[in-house]
């Protein structure tokens, strides 16, 4: 099985990606860092073992991480997305803070790509500070590591947390600059397609008459449908990083895959945060580009969601 580490901000739809990513058999998830985003790291992290505590994992240690961004001042938390607790205030009784593993998230990032070093790949869907961390910490991380998959920017489409930039780049611009430019195979899975991977309200209804899995993403959900809703004309849940962890395991095969040259802008100005993606290539079918440093999902082939729902129903 391929060992996969996950660095998150669990986040309603990060707890989708973790429960889908815990059902695809040939992926062991070894380890799982939290960064501060749609809720404090530390609060993440009790998401994260709530989530565990459901599936009958917690076997598998989870880390705290950066509480703050690589360099700059920090921005809100997505209370408005996710909810105070970051899992849509469904009432959820917290998971119990002693089981969270003693490390700090670099010391685990670095334990585990040691641990599975050539073989370890890694799954981000939060703000990629704690790997910036990492890479500068120990720049040979980047050689341990097999490949990087991240849920993350607009290429060709606007922002989410501000016209330009999409939340996970948002909230850490300069972390992702580093991570997007450490050398290491990457893929970035944007706004572009995972705002096409929609939970609507019958997939709902089919999880609430599935098992607990089914019942608890059903109840977590509510919340970010009602944030969603304005945008889409109906009460949807977007499956953004659901989606990363398909193609992280191969579920999903993005159609338009190309090797681009991927840069963030860091300045102070409307653009910060925005991911700079080099489509020029677009009218002749999006070449790979020979300078390019991140491979980036442009386009996939839809109906994930479906797969995503017979998963978490067969989860019991
Ligand atoms: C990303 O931001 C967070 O709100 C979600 O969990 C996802 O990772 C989408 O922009
Ligand atoms: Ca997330």
């Amino acid at each position: 099985r391929q060992p996969v580490l996950v660095d998150c901000d669990t986040g309603i739809d990060d707890a989708v990606a973790l429960l889908y990513l815990l059902s695809v058999p040939s992926i062991e998830i070894v380890g799982i860092t939290t960064v501060s985003g749609n809720a404090p790291a530390r609060a993440c992290a009790i998401n994260t073992l709530t989530v565990l505590a459901l599936a009958g994992r917690t076997d598998i240690p989870v880390a705290v991480g950066a509480e703050r961004p690589f360099l700059a001042e920090p921005r809100p938390h997505s209370v408005h997305v996710h909810g105070y607790d970051g899992m849509g205030d469904a009432g959820l009784p917290p998971a119990d803070p002693a089981l969270l593993d003693p490390r700090s998230a670099l010391q685990l990032i670095d334990d585990l790509s040691c641990a599975h070093a050539g073989r370890l790949r890694i799954l981000a869907t939060g703000a990629f500070t704690n790997l910036a961390l990492a890479v500068r910490a120990d720049p040979t991380l980047v050689g341990r590591i097999a490949d990087v998959v991240v849920m993350g920017g607009a290429a060709e489409v606007p922002g989410n947390m501000t016209p330009a930039a999409e939340a996970n780049i948002a909230h850490d611009p300069e972390g992702a600059a580093v991570v997007l430019s450490a050398g290491w195979p990457i893929a970035m899975v944007p706004l572009d397609v995972t705002t096409t991977e929609l939970l609507t309200e019958e997939h709902v209804e089919r999880l609430t008459a599935s098992g607990e899995v089914g019942r608890f993403v059903a109840a977590i959900s509510d919340y970010y449908m009602n944030f969603y809703a304005p945008f889409f004309g109906r009460r949807v849940a977007v499956q953004h990083d659901a989606l990363a962890a398909g193609i992280l395991a191969g579920d999903v095969v993005p159609t338009v895959f190309p090797l681009l040259r991927v840069e963030v802008e860091c300045g102070p100005g409307p653009a910060r945060g925005a991911t700079v993606c080099d489509t020029r290539g677009r009218h002749l079918g999006y070449p790979d580009d020979p300078d390019g440093n991140c491979r980036v999902a442009l386009r996939t082939p839809g109906g994930f969601v479906d797969l995503l729902v017979d998963r978490l129903a067969a989860m019991g």
